[in-house]
Protein backbone atom coordinates (compact mmCIF):
# COMPACT_ATOMS: atom_id res chain seq x y z
CA UNK A 1 0.00 0.00 0.00
CA UNK A 2 3.15 2.21 0.87
CA UNK A 3 3.48 2.37 -3.30
CA UNK A 4 -0.34 3.07 -4.25
CA UNK A 5 -1.61 6.05 -5.24
CA UNK A 6 -5.00 7.86 -4.02
CA UNK A 7 -5.91 8.24 -7.74
CA UNK A 8 -5.76 4.68 -8.29
CA UNK A 9 -7.89 3.68 -4.82
CA UNK A 10 -10.73 6.66 -7.11
CA UNK A 11 -10.36 4.91 -9.74
CA UNK A 12 -10.84 1.67 -8.92
CA UNK A 13 -13.83 2.32 -6.98
CA UNK A 14 -15.80 5.85 -7.07
CA UNK A 15 -18.44 4.89 -4.39
CA UNK A 16 -15.65 4.97 -2.00
CA UNK A 17 -17.19 7.96 -0.16
CA UNK A 18 -20.33 5.38 0.44
CA UNK A 19 -18.32 2.74 1.31
CA UNK A 20 -15.93 4.59 4.29
CA UNK A 21 -18.00 7.52 5.47
CA UNK A 22 -19.72 6.98 8.99
CA UNK A 23 -21.81 8.90 11.20
CA UNK A 24 -23.07 9.14 14.33
CA UNK A 25 -25.84 11.68 15.48
CA UNK A 26 -24.52 15.04 14.62
CA UNK A 27 -20.66 14.03 13.27
CA UNK A 28 -19.95 12.37 9.49
CA UNK A 29 -16.34 11.09 8.94
CA UNK A 30 -15.30 10.62 6.01
CA UNK A 31 -12.27 8.41 5.72
CA UNK A 32 -12.45 7.85 1.55
CA UNK A 33 -8.93 9.42 1.80
CA UNK A 34 -7.11 7.29 3.39
CA UNK A 35 -4.93 4.76 1.78
CA UNK A 36 -6.74 1.96 3.05
CA UNK A 37 -9.17 -1.13 1.12
CA UNK A 38 -11.22 -3.74 2.59
CA UNK A 39 -8.47 -6.20 3.22
CA UNK A 40 -6.74 -3.18 5.32
CA UNK A 41 -10.02 -2.52 6.89
CA UNK A 42 -9.96 -6.43 7.80
CA UNK A 43 -6.27 -6.41 8.68
CA UNK A 44 -6.49 -3.68 10.91
CA UNK A 45 -9.32 -5.35 12.92
CA UNK A 46 -7.33 -8.36 13.59
CA UNK A 47 -4.49 -6.14 15.03
CA UNK A 48 -7.03 -4.96 17.24
CA UNK A 49 -8.56 -8.12 17.93
CA UNK A 50 -5.30 -9.19 19.07
CA UNK A 51 -4.04 -6.35 21.04
CA UNK A 52 -7.80 -7.31 22.72
CA UNK A 53 -9.59 -3.57 22.01
CA UNK A 54 -12.77 -4.90 23.31
CA UNK A 55 -11.63 -5.92 26.83
CA UNK A 56 -9.45 -2.79 27.08
CA UNK A 57 -12.42 -0.70 26.19
CA UNK A 58 -14.53 -2.71 28.71
CA UNK A 59 -11.74 -2.10 31.79
CA UNK A 60 -11.71 1.23 30.89
CA UNK A 61 -15.59 2.60 30.74
CA UNK A 62 -16.15 0.07 33.80
CA UNK A 63 -13.23 1.75 36.02
CA UNK A 64 -10.79 -0.78 36.29
CA UNK A 65 -7.48 1.06 37.67
CA UNK A 66 -6.14 0.56 34.20
CA UNK A 67 -3.66 3.60 35.23
CA UNK A 68 -1.52 1.01 36.78
CA UNK A 69 1.44 3.40 36.90
CA UNK A 70 -0.34 5.58 39.58
CA UNK A 71 -2.83 2.47 40.39
CA UNK A 72 -6.10 4.67 39.69
CA UNK A 73 -8.44 4.02 37.00
CA UNK A 74 -9.77 7.05 33.92
CA UNK A 75 -13.13 7.35 34.25
CA UNK A 76 -13.80 11.25 32.55
CA UNK A 77 -16.77 8.91 30.81
CA UNK A 78 -18.41 9.35 34.58
CA UNK A 79 -18.17 12.96 34.28
CA UNK A 80 -20.85 12.63 31.48
CA UNK A 81 -22.71 9.68 32.32
CA UNK A 82 -26.81 11.03 32.69
CA UNK A 83 -28.62 11.35 35.65
CA UNK A 84 -30.06 8.27 37.23
CA UNK A 85 -27.26 5.91 35.90
CA UNK A 86 -24.69 3.74 37.76
CA UNK A 87 -21.27 3.52 37.72
CA UNK A 88 -19.50 1.84 40.82
CA UNK A 89 -16.39 2.26 42.01
CA UNK A 90 -15.70 0.39 45.42
CA UNK A 91 -19.12 -0.14 45.74
CA UNK A 92 -19.82 3.39 45.30
CA UNK A 93 -21.99 4.69 42.59
CA UNK A 94 -19.70 7.39 41.84
CA UNK A 95 -22.52 9.13 39.11
CA UNK A 96 -24.34 10.31 42.63
CA UNK A 97 -20.58 12.45 43.49
CA UNK A 98 -20.66 13.58 39.71
CA UNK A 99 -24.59 14.93 39.60
CA UNK A 100 -23.60 16.13 43.38
CA UNK A 101 -20.61 18.39 42.25
CA UNK A 102 -22.57 19.44 39.07
CA UNK A 103 -25.17 20.81 41.45
CA UNK A 104 -22.87 22.77 43.57
CA UNK A 105 -21.41 24.40 39.88
CA UNK A 106 -24.85 25.17 38.83
CA UNK A 107 -25.44 26.94 42.36
CA UNK A 108 -22.19 29.08 41.47
CA UNK A 109 -23.13 29.88 38.06
CA UNK A 110 -26.62 30.95 38.98
CA UNK A 111 -25.31 33.34 41.46
CA UNK A 112 -22.43 34.59 39.16
CA UNK A 113 -25.37 35.20 36.22
CA UNK A 114 -27.92 36.59 39.12
CA UNK A 115 -25.58 39.37 40.43
CA UNK A 116 -25.76 38.03 43.56
CA UNK A 117 -21.81 37.02 43.59
CA UNK A 118 -20.56 40.51 44.52
CA UNK A 119 -17.29 41.94 44.82
CA UNK A 120 -15.17 43.70 47.66
CA UNK A 121 -16.78 46.83 46.73
CA UNK A 122 -20.36 45.15 46.48
CA UNK A 123 -20.68 45.53 42.60
CA UNK A 124 -21.92 42.09 41.35
CA UNK A 125 -19.19 40.01 39.06
CA UNK A 126 -18.82 40.56 35.33
CA UNK A 127 -15.78 38.95 34.49
CA UNK A 128 -13.63 36.00 34.95
CA UNK A 129 -10.28 34.94 34.80
CA UNK A 130 -9.49 31.45 34.56
CA UNK A 131 -5.76 30.58 35.77
CA UNK A 132 -4.80 27.19 35.34
CA UNK A 133 -2.01 26.02 32.94
CA UNK A 134 -2.85 22.28 30.15
CA UNK A 135 -5.39 20.60 31.27
CA UNK A 136 -6.48 23.07 33.83
CA UNK A 137 -6.36 25.60 30.85
CA UNK A 138 -6.60 24.50 27.60
CA UNK A 139 -10.20 22.37 27.47
CA UNK A 140 -12.15 25.12 29.03
CA UNK A 141 -9.91 27.73 26.87
CA UNK A 142 -10.97 25.83 23.85
CA UNK A 143 -14.72 25.36 24.79
CA UNK A 144 -15.38 28.98 25.40
CA UNK A 145 -13.93 29.91 22.08
CA UNK A 146 -15.70 27.17 20.17
CA UNK A 147 -19.18 27.64 22.13
CA UNK A 148 -18.81 31.71 21.64
CA UNK A 149 -22.08 31.71 19.87
CA UNK A 150 -24.08 30.09 22.51
CA UNK A 151 -25.95 33.29 24.17
CA UNK A 152 -26.78 33.16 28.05
CA UNK A 153 -30.79 32.60 28.47
CA UNK A 154 -29.85 36.28 29.86
CA UNK A 155 -28.52 37.60 26.53
CA UNK A 156 -25.96 38.54 28.54
CA UNK A 157 -22.45 37.58 28.09
CA UNK A 158 -19.99 37.39 30.47
CA UNK A 159 -16.01 38.01 30.05
CA UNK A 160 -14.19 35.13 30.27
CA UNK A 161 -10.10 35.31 30.19
CA UNK A 162 -7.80 32.47 30.29
CA UNK A 163 -4.35 33.16 32.11
CA UNK A 164 -1.62 30.01 31.63
CA UNK A 165 1.64 31.61 31.23
CA UNK A 166 4.35 31.33 34.14
CA UNK A 167 6.72 34.85 32.83
CA UNK A 168 3.56 36.92 33.84
CA UNK A 169 3.19 38.33 30.15
CA UNK A 170 -0.43 37.32 29.75
CA UNK A 171 -1.42 38.74 33.51
CA UNK A 172 0.15 41.38 33.45
CA UNK A 173 -1.32 42.75 30.30
CA UNK A 174 -5.16 41.64 31.15
CA UNK A 175 -4.89 43.06 34.61
CA UNK A 176 -4.30 46.51 33.25
CA UNK A 177 -7.70 46.32 31.45
CA UNK A 178 -9.55 44.86 34.43
CA UNK A 179 -11.51 46.65 37.26
CA UNK A 180 -10.69 44.81 40.06
CA UNK A 181 -14.41 45.21 41.76
CA UNK A 182 -16.08 43.00 39.34
CA UNK A 183 -13.12 40.42 38.36
CA UNK A 184 -13.18 37.00 39.97
CA UNK A 185 -10.72 34.74 39.66
CA UNK A 186 -11.25 31.02 39.07
CA UNK A 187 -7.70 28.66 40.17
CA UNK A 188 -7.96 25.91 38.24
CA UNK A 189 -5.40 22.69 39.28
CA UNK A 190 -6.05 19.22 39.45
CA UNK A 191 -2.97 19.23 42.45
CA UNK A 192 -2.82 22.81 42.97
CA UNK A 193 0.54 22.39 43.23
CA UNK A 194 1.49 23.98 39.86
CA UNK A 195 4.05 26.70 40.30
CA UNK A 196 2.54 28.68 36.90
CA UNK A 197 -0.67 28.79 38.03
CA UNK A 198 0.24 29.33 42.13
CA UNK A 199 2.56 32.39 40.55
CA UNK A 200 -0.27 33.93 38.28
CA UNK A 201 -2.57 33.63 41.43
CA UNK A 202 -0.21 35.10 43.63
CA UNK A 203 -0.13 37.95 40.91
CA UNK A 204 -3.78 38.35 41.08
CA UNK A 205 -4.18 38.73 44.48
CA UNK A 206 -1.92 41.13 45.27
CA UNK A 207 -3.22 43.53 42.33
CA UNK A 208 -6.45 42.74 44.05
CA UNK A 209 -4.95 43.69 47.81
CA UNK A 210 -3.18 47.22 45.99
CA UNK A 211 -6.10 47.94 44.67
CA UNK A 212 -8.81 47.53 46.99
CA UNK A 213 -6.98 47.35 50.75
CA UNK A 214 -9.40 45.02 51.67
CA UNK A 215 -8.34 41.92 53.54
CA UNK A 216 -7.55 38.52 52.69
CA UNK A 217 -10.07 36.90 53.65
CA UNK A 218 -12.74 39.46 51.99
CA UNK A 219 -10.73 38.73 48.78
CA UNK A 220 -10.87 35.52 49.25
CA UNK A 221 -14.36 35.26 49.69
CA UNK A 222 -15.72 37.34 47.02
CA UNK A 223 -13.10 37.46 44.42
CA UNK A 224 -11.66 33.57 44.14
CA UNK A 225 -13.18 29.99 43.44
CA UNK A 226 -10.78 27.22 43.35
CA UNK A 227 -11.15 23.88 41.06
CA UNK A 228 -9.16 21.14 42.43
CA UNK A 229 -8.52 17.42 43.06
CA UNK A 230 -6.82 18.91 46.19
CA UNK A 231 -9.16 20.28 48.88
CA UNK A 232 -6.17 20.73 51.74
CA UNK A 233 -3.95 22.82 49.22
CA UNK A 234 -6.97 25.05 48.38
CA UNK A 235 -7.67 25.44 51.78
CA UNK A 236 -3.92 26.28 52.66
CA UNK A 237 -3.89 28.89 49.97
CA UNK A 238 -6.75 30.65 51.36
CA UNK A 239 -10.15 29.46 48.95
CA UNK A 240 -13.46 28.98 51.65
CA UNK A 241 -14.60 25.36 51.86
CA UNK A 242 -18.15 26.72 49.94
CA UNK A 243 -15.59 28.36 47.07
CA UNK A 244 -14.23 25.22 46.58
CA UNK A 245 -15.14 23.00 43.83
CA UNK A 246 -13.49 19.54 44.11
CA UNK A 247 -13.19 16.68 41.08
CA UNK A 248 -11.29 13.11 41.60
CA UNK A 249 -7.64 11.97 40.95
CA UNK A 250 -9.78 9.51 38.48
CA UNK A 251 -9.87 12.30 36.06
CA UNK A 252 -6.84 12.95 34.21
CA UNK A 253 -6.03 16.72 33.77
CA UNK A 254 -6.57 16.73 29.83
CA UNK A 255 -9.59 14.81 30.37
CA UNK A 256 -10.70 16.80 32.90
CA UNK A 257 -13.02 19.88 31.38
CA UNK A 258 -16.00 18.08 31.86
CA UNK A 259 -15.79 18.57 35.45
CA UNK A 260 -15.70 21.44 37.60
CA UNK A 261 -12.88 21.99 35.76
CA UNK A 262 -15.38 23.48 32.90
CA UNK A 263 -16.81 25.90 35.24
CA UNK A 264 -15.81 29.28 32.99
CA UNK A 265 -17.56 27.00 30.18
CA UNK A 266 -20.73 27.17 31.94
CA UNK A 267 -20.06 30.46 33.24
CA UNK A 268 -19.77 31.58 29.76
CA UNK A 269 -22.44 29.65 27.84
CA UNK A 270 -24.91 28.49 30.57
CA UNK A 271 -25.31 25.37 32.50
CA UNK A 272 -27.72 23.89 30.02
CA UNK A 273 -25.46 23.97 26.99
CA UNK A 274 -22.67 22.71 29.42
CA UNK A 275 -25.12 20.21 29.86
CA UNK A 276 -25.43 19.56 26.28
CA UNK A 277 -22.05 19.74 25.91
CA UNK A 278 -22.29 16.50 28.72
CA UNK A 279 -24.69 14.72 26.52
CA UNK A 280 -23.00 14.72 23.44
CA UNK A 281 -19.84 13.77 24.52
CA UNK A 282 -22.16 10.83 26.52
CA UNK A 283 -23.55 9.81 23.15
CA UNK A 284 -20.00 8.95 21.93
CA UNK A 285 -19.12 7.29 24.53
CA UNK A 286 -22.04 4.86 23.91
CA UNK A 287 -21.32 5.00 20.02
CA UNK A 288 -17.76 3.50 21.24
CA UNK A 289 -18.95 1.12 24.45
CA UNK A 290 -21.68 -0.12 21.45
CA UNK A 291 -20.84 0.06 17.34
CA UNK A 292 -18.78 -2.46 15.45
CA UNK A 293 -15.78 -2.28 15.18
CA UNK A 294 -16.18 -1.41 10.95
CA UNK A 295 -18.84 1.34 11.94
CA UNK A 296 -16.93 2.98 15.52
CA UNK A 297 -16.08 6.46 14.80
CA UNK A 298 -13.01 7.07 17.22
CA UNK A 299 -12.10 2.94 16.84
CA UNK A 300 -11.84 3.86 12.76
CA UNK A 301 -10.09 6.87 13.84
CA UNK A 302 -7.66 5.31 16.20
CA UNK A 303 -6.87 2.44 13.45
CA UNK A 304 -5.81 4.74 10.52
CA UNK A 305 -4.25 6.23 13.00
CA UNK A 306 -2.19 3.55 13.41
CA UNK A 307 -2.08 2.36 9.75
CA UNK A 308 -0.42 5.54 9.02
CA UNK A 309 1.83 5.58 11.61
CA UNK A 310 3.00 2.19 11.48
CA UNK A 311 2.05 0.90 8.59
CA UNK A 312 2.64 3.56 6.04
CA UNK A 313 5.65 5.13 7.60
CA UNK A 314 4.07 8.73 8.13
CA UNK A 315 5.09 10.78 11.73
CA UNK A 316 3.09 13.84 11.22
CA UNK A 317 -0.36 14.63 11.71
CA UNK A 318 -1.67 18.09 10.85
CA UNK A 319 -5.03 19.14 12.71
CA UNK A 320 -6.96 21.65 10.10
CA UNK A 321 -10.37 23.02 11.60
CA UNK A 322 -12.11 25.52 8.68
CA UNK A 323 -14.15 27.52 11.52
CA UNK A 324 -12.05 30.03 13.18
CA UNK A 325 -14.25 28.58 16.57
CA UNK A 326 -12.15 26.33 16.75
CA UNK A 327 -8.68 27.42 16.69
CA UNK A 328 -7.64 26.00 20.19
CA UNK A 329 -8.61 22.74 18.76
CA UNK A 330 -4.81 22.18 17.57
CA UNK A 331 -3.18 22.89 20.89
CA UNK A 332 -6.05 20.99 22.85
CA UNK A 333 -5.31 17.68 20.85
CA UNK A 334 -1.24 18.55 21.34
CA UNK A 335 -1.82 17.67 24.79
CA UNK A 336 -4.89 15.09 24.54
CA UNK A 337 -2.44 13.01 22.23
CA UNK A 338 0.96 13.66 22.90
CA UNK A 339 0.78 13.80 26.28
CA UNK A 340 -1.19 10.71 26.59
CA UNK A 341 0.81 8.33 23.55
CA UNK A 342 3.80 10.46 23.64
CA UNK A 343 5.85 7.25 25.13
CA UNK A 344 7.74 4.54 24.52
CA UNK A 345 7.25 1.99 27.00
CA UNK A 346 5.05 -0.55 26.92
CA UNK A 347 2.60 -1.71 30.02
CA UNK A 348 5.32 -4.16 31.17
CA UNK A 349 8.04 -1.73 31.51
CA UNK A 350 9.73 -2.82 28.00
CA UNK A 351 10.89 0.00 25.55
CA UNK A 352 8.89 -0.77 22.51
CA UNK A 353 10.45 -1.31 18.78
CA UNK A 354 7.76 0.57 17.13
CA UNK A 355 6.57 3.77 16.53
CA UNK A 356 4.31 5.61 18.73
CA UNK A 357 2.32 9.01 18.88
CA UNK A 358 3.13 11.17 16.12
CA UNK A 359 4.31 14.71 16.28
CA UNK A 360 0.96 17.00 16.02
CA UNK A 361 0.32 20.46 15.00
CA UNK A 362 -2.25 22.59 13.58
CA UNK A 363 -4.10 25.68 12.69
CA UNK A 364 -7.11 27.00 11.08
CA UNK A 365 -7.49 25.79 7.90
CA UNK A 366 -7.53 28.92 5.70
CA UNK A 367 -4.64 30.49 7.99
CA UNK A 368 -2.95 27.49 7.44
CA UNK A 369 -3.20 27.70 3.97
CA UNK A 370 -1.00 30.92 3.85
CA UNK A 371 1.50 29.76 5.99
CA UNK A 372 2.38 25.54 6.09
CA UNK A 373 0.34 23.88 2.94
CA UNK A 374 3.21 24.57 0.94
CA UNK A 375 4.94 21.90 3.00
CA UNK A 376 1.57 19.43 2.99
CA UNK A 377 1.36 19.69 -1.07
CA UNK A 378 5.14 20.12 -2.43
CA UNK A 379 7.29 19.08 0.46
CA UNK A 380 9.11 16.07 1.67
CA UNK A 381 7.07 14.98 4.36
CA UNK A 382 4.22 12.70 4.24
CA UNK A 383 1.85 14.43 6.11
CA UNK A 384 -1.67 12.98 7.94
CA UNK A 385 -4.53 15.41 7.89
CA UNK A 386 -7.85 16.12 9.55
CA UNK A 387 -10.35 18.22 8.25
CA UNK A 388 -12.65 19.72 10.41
CA UNK A 389 -15.46 21.91 9.45
CA UNK A 390 -19.48 22.35 10.10
CA UNK A 391 -21.82 21.89 7.04
CA UNK A 392 -24.04 25.14 8.45
CA UNK A 393 -23.12 28.00 9.82
CA UNK A 394 -25.21 31.77 9.66
CA UNK A 395 -27.78 29.15 7.83
CA UNK A 396 -30.71 30.65 10.81
CA UNK A 397 -29.08 34.55 9.90
CA UNK A 398 -30.20 37.16 7.37
CA UNK A 399 -26.41 37.72 6.72
CA UNK A 400 -25.62 37.00 3.52
CA UNK A 401 -22.28 37.83 3.24
CA UNK A 402 -21.48 35.98 6.33
CA UNK A 403 -23.51 32.85 4.82
CA UNK A 404 -21.12 33.43 1.19
CA UNK A 405 -17.92 33.34 3.74
CA UNK A 406 -18.70 30.01 5.07
CA UNK A 407 -19.64 28.41 1.41
CA UNK A 408 -16.25 30.15 0.44
CA UNK A 409 -14.39 28.69 3.66
CA UNK A 410 -16.01 25.09 2.56
CA UNK A 411 -14.82 25.19 -0.99
CA UNK A 412 -11.58 25.67 0.15
CA UNK A 413 -11.54 22.62 2.95
CA UNK A 414 -13.13 20.74 0.12
CA UNK A 415 -10.70 21.51 -2.37
CA UNK A 416 -7.57 21.12 0.04
CA UNK A 417 -8.07 17.34 0.91
CA UNK A 418 -8.81 17.22 -2.89
CA UNK A 419 -5.61 18.63 -3.94
CA UNK A 420 -3.56 16.53 -1.09
CA UNK A 421 -5.17 13.35 -1.86
CA UNK A 422 -5.47 13.24 -5.89
CA UNK A 423 -2.48 15.70 -6.91
CA UNK A 424 -2.94 17.56 -9.69
CA UNK A 425 -4.17 14.68 -11.62
CA UNK A 426 -7.69 16.28 -10.82
CA UNK A 427 -6.10 19.13 -14.09
CA UNK A 428 -6.37 18.27 -17.38
CA UNK A 429 -2.84 19.18 -18.76
CA UNK A 430 -0.93 18.68 -15.58
CA UNK A 431 1.77 17.05 -16.60
CA UNK A 432 2.44 19.67 -19.12
CA UNK A 433 3.89 22.11 -16.00
CA UNK A 434 7.04 22.85 -15.21
CA UNK A 435 8.17 20.57 -11.93
CA UNK A 436 8.07 23.10 -9.38
CA UNK A 437 4.31 23.57 -10.03
CA UNK A 438 3.34 19.95 -10.04
CA UNK A 439 1.67 18.54 -6.82
CA UNK A 440 1.80 14.68 -6.12
CA UNK A 441 -0.92 14.70 -3.64
CA UNK A 442 -1.05 10.48 -2.19
CA UNK A 443 -1.16 12.64 1.06
CA UNK A 444 -4.43 10.83 3.34
CA UNK A 445 -6.63 12.91 5.32
CA UNK A 446 -9.96 12.91 6.57
CA UNK A 447 -12.56 14.62 7.13
CA UNK A 448 -14.45 15.11 10.12
CA UNK A 449 -17.74 17.06 8.96
CA UNK A 450 -19.97 18.70 11.98
CA UNK A 451 -23.79 19.37 11.11
CA UNK A 452 -22.87 22.19 12.89
CA UNK A 453 -21.20 23.62 15.86
CA UNK A 454 -23.39 22.99 18.76
CA UNK A 455 -22.67 21.64 22.64
CA UNK A 456 -23.96 18.69 21.64
CA UNK A 457 -21.70 18.52 18.56
CA UNK A 458 -18.97 19.41 20.27
CA UNK A 459 -18.93 17.25 22.98
CA UNK A 460 -19.35 14.27 20.33
CA UNK A 461 -15.90 15.38 18.80
CA UNK A 462 -14.11 15.99 22.05
CA UNK A 463 -14.85 12.63 23.14
CA UNK A 464 -14.55 11.25 19.80
CA UNK A 465 -10.76 12.34 19.85
CA UNK A 466 -10.37 11.13 23.86
CA UNK A 467 -11.11 7.57 22.81
CA UNK A 468 -9.07 7.83 19.24
CA UNK A 469 -6.32 8.38 21.50
CA UNK A 470 -7.41 5.68 23.85
CA UNK A 471 -7.79 2.67 20.77
CA UNK A 472 -4.10 3.91 19.91
CA UNK A 473 -2.92 2.89 23.34
CA UNK A 474 -4.25 -0.22 23.20
CA UNK A 475 -2.22 -0.86 20.23
CA UNK A 476 0.59 0.31 21.08
CA UNK A 477 0.29 -1.21 24.58
CA UNK A 478 1.21 1.94 26.21
CA UNK A 479 -0.56 3.53 29.63
CA UNK A 480 -2.45 6.69 28.13
CA UNK A 481 -2.87 8.23 31.55
CA UNK A 482 -0.29 9.10 32.91
CA UNK A 483 2.70 11.64 32.08
CA UNK A 484 6.01 10.78 33.92
CA UNK A 485 7.79 12.43 31.04
CA UNK A 486 6.72 16.33 32.27
CA UNK A 487 8.03 15.50 35.47
CA UNK A 488 11.90 15.95 35.52
CA UNK A 489 11.59 19.12 33.81
CA UNK A 490 9.80 20.74 37.07
CA UNK A 491 12.52 18.98 39.37
CA UNK A 492 15.31 20.52 37.12
CA UNK A 493 14.07 24.23 37.12
CA UNK A 494 13.30 23.90 40.88
CA UNK A 495 17.23 23.38 41.12
CA UNK A 496 17.99 25.84 38.80
CA UNK A 497 16.66 28.69 41.05
CA UNK A 498 19.06 28.62 43.56
CA UNK A 499 21.94 29.28 40.95
CA UNK A 500 19.80 31.83 39.43
CA UNK A 501 19.46 33.49 42.40
CA UNK A 502 23.28 33.17 43.22
CA UNK A 503 22.47 31.29 46.25
CA UNK A 504 24.86 28.79 45.20
CA UNK A 505 27.85 28.59 42.17
CA UNK A 506 26.28 26.34 39.28
CA UNK A 507 29.32 24.98 39.38
CA UNK A 508 27.92 21.77 38.99
CA UNK A 509 26.10 22.48 36.12
CA UNK A 510 26.95 21.22 32.28
CA UNK A 511 28.90 23.46 30.14
CA UNK A 512 26.20 24.97 28.13
CA UNK A 513 24.05 25.76 31.42
CA UNK A 514 26.57 27.27 33.24
CA UNK A 515 27.75 29.33 30.25
CA UNK A 516 24.36 30.38 29.95
CA UNK A 517 23.57 31.07 33.17
CA UNK A 518 27.06 33.67 33.43
CA UNK A 519 25.64 35.43 30.31
CA UNK A 520 22.55 35.83 31.99
CA UNK A 521 23.96 37.14 34.92
CA UNK A 522 26.29 39.34 33.27
CA UNK A 523 23.07 40.88 31.24
CA UNK A 524 21.24 41.66 34.51
CA UNK A 525 23.99 43.55 35.88
CA UNK A 526 24.17 46.17 33.13
O1 LIG B 1 2.87 19.18 33.79
C1 LIG B 1 1.86 18.51 33.11
C2 LIG B 1 0.57 18.60 33.86
O2 LIG B 1 0.62 17.82 34.99
C3 LIG B 1 -0.60 18.20 32.98
O3 LIG B 1 -0.79 16.85 32.91
C4 LIG B 1 -1.71 18.96 33.64
O4 LIG B 1 -2.83 19.07 32.81
C5 LIG B 1 -1.03 20.28 33.90
O5 LIG B 1 0.29 19.94 34.25
C6 LIG B 1 -1.64 21.11 35.00
O6 LIG B 1 -1.66 20.44 36.20
P1 LIG B 1 -2.58 20.91 37.40
O7 LIG B 1 -3.99 20.86 36.92
O8 LIG B 1 -2.33 19.95 38.51
O9 LIG B 1 -2.18 22.31 37.76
Amino acid sequence: MRHVHLKELFQQDPNRFQTYSMRNEQLLLDFSKQRITPETQSLLKTLADTCQLDTWKSRLLSGDAINTSENRPALHTALRQPQGSELLLDGHNIVDDVQANLAHMSDIVNRIHSGQWRGYSGLPIDTIVNIGVGGSDLGPYMSCRALSDAQLASGKKLNVHFVSSMDGSQIADLLDTLLPTSTLFILSSKSFTTIDTLSNANTAREWLRNASGASDDILNRRHFIGVSANAPKMTEWGIPENSQLNFWDWTGGRYSMWSAIGLPIALRIGMSRFKEMLAGAHAMDEHFRTAPFESNLPTQLGMIGVWNINFLDIHAHAILPYDGRLSHLPAYLEQLEMESDGKSVSRQGKEVDYRTCPIIWGEVGPNAQHAFYQLLHQGTESVMCDFIAPARRYHDTDNADLQQQHTLTLANCLAQSRILALGDSVLEDNESAPVHMRYRGNQPSTTVLMDELTPFSFGQLISLYEHKTFVQSVIWDINPFDQWGVELGKKMATNLLKPLMKETDGADLDGSSKGLLDTIHALQEV
